[in-house]
């Protein structure tokens, strides 16, 4: 190739990446000049005013003033859970938050923390539980696998020493993540409310996932934050009928926390377990129920698996738990139940339990 055709080639070329970087440069510098909104003041009514630098989302910047809004999803926009009245400076709702908004609550200012940016100053309503919601600083007790996915965490709580909550009610785990910036996921907590200077949790590992494997790979000693506690699941109590507790997978934490509190107040109510898994190597805490089944008359158990392994030598259940539980269940029954699962066995679940006659208004559920 002679050096005028090479020329001709080359010198477009360095053109044309001499363009992309300056226009590359030139968007980095806007976005972070342009897209900054300056200093802007979050009026929380009835309490404080913070502020924060515009930009970020309602809720990163409430978290950063040490206020945590209820945020189970981590901010990812699928949950709903962070609902707060933004009655000015919100602007208008985004496509976003409609899926988790009624007609009511839009006409009523209710908005998505975890959607809204703050670009100017802002009048917010924060519920009385929300800002009660303290951020501890706890170390890793014990770690134990309790299947090849699931593992039973017990921290030790160093500052504050001591947490409220209530059976069923949730923690926010704070994952530090690559980018420096904090995520936020939401844990169940399986212990009892009675040993306030600890928390126990039974995590799945998600393949990929953000805050499962880092606690997964969390070993005795290490120190972690936490806030809570969250959750309008718990043990209500509004009824004296017969209890069920039916889950799947992780969905065991919050109902063992139910389970054991009854046991502690030394409740005489029946109290039947359903809980499914897919195959054998799914089972955990079934030689814990066995015990504590012969210790407690009025506490039953039954384990289902959904798709047990040809290996598996299981003569239990088998089938997805609303269907054994159809199976169980007799019709007309007064009950009181919590289930807590993935959102379609939960779904499931309900159905069962209204076609039997158990009154809507003694079913509580968290999906997950
Ligand atoms: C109120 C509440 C209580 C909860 N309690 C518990 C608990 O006690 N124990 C527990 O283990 N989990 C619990 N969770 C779920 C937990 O908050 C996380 O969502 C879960 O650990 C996955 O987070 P991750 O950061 O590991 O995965 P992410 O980084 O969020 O996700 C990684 C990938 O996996 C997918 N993914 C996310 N979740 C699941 C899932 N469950 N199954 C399959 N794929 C998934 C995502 O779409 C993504 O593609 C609870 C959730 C809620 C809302
Ligand atoms: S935090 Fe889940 S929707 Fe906002």
């Amino acid at each position: 190739m002679s050096i005028d055709l090479m020329n001709a080639f080359i010198a477009p070329l360095v053109i044309m990446v001499s363009i992309s970087l300056i226009l590359g440069l030139v968007l980095v510098i806007a976005s972070r000049f342009l897209a900054e909104y300056g200093p802007c003041r979050i009026s929380i009514k009835g309490n404080k005013d913070v502020e924060v630098i515009g930009g970020e989302t309602l809720l990163s910047s409430l978290f950063e003033n040490k206020i945590f809004i209820p945020s189970a999803c981590g901010g990812r926009g699928s949950c709903g859970y962070c609902k707060l009245k933004v009655t000015s400076g919100g602007g208008s709702v985004l496509p976003t938050e409609l899926p988790y908004l009624t007609p009511s609550e839009v006409v009523d200012d209710v908005r998505l923390a975890c959607q809204l940016k703050v670009k100017s100053d802002m009048e917010i309503e924060v519920p009385e539980e929300y800002l009660s919601i303290q951020e501890y600083r706890a170390e890793v007790a014990q770690s134990i696998s309790l299947t090849y996915d699931m593992k039973e965490l017990r921290f030790r709580l160093l500052e504050p020493e001591t947490i409220n909550f209530k059976p069923g009610q949730y923690i926010q785990f704070h994952v530090p993540s690559t980018n420096r910036e904090v995520v936020y996921r939401a844990y169940s907590i399986a212990s009892l409310p009675s040993m306030a200077g600890e928390l126990e949790l039974i995590v799945r590992l998600v393949p990929g996932g953000i805050g499962s494997t880092y606690i997964h790979n969390l070993s005795v000693g290490d120190e972690v934050t936490i806030s809570g506690s969250c959750g309008d699941f718990f043990l209500h109590e509004r009824s004296s009928c017969d209890i069920l507790l039916i889950g799947g997978g992780a969905g065991m934490a919050p109902l063992k926390s139910i389970l054991y509190s009854l046991f502690e107040k030394g409740s005489d109510r029946k109290i039947d377990l359903f809980f499914g898994v897919r195959a054998k190597k799914d089972l955990f805490y079934l030689e814990e129920f066995e015990r504590l089944a012969k210790e407690h008359p009025n506490f039953t158990y039954t384990y289902a698996l959904s798709s047990p392994g040809e290996a598996d030598d299981w003569k239990g259940e088998k089938g997805f738990i609303h269907l054994v539980l159809e199976r169980h269940l007799k019709e007309g029954e007064k009950r009181e139940a919590y289930l807590c699962g993935p959102p379609l066995m939960a779904d499931a679940v309900i159905k069962v339990l209204k076609e039997k006659g158990v009154d809507p208004s003694n079913i509580y559920y968290d999906k997950f």
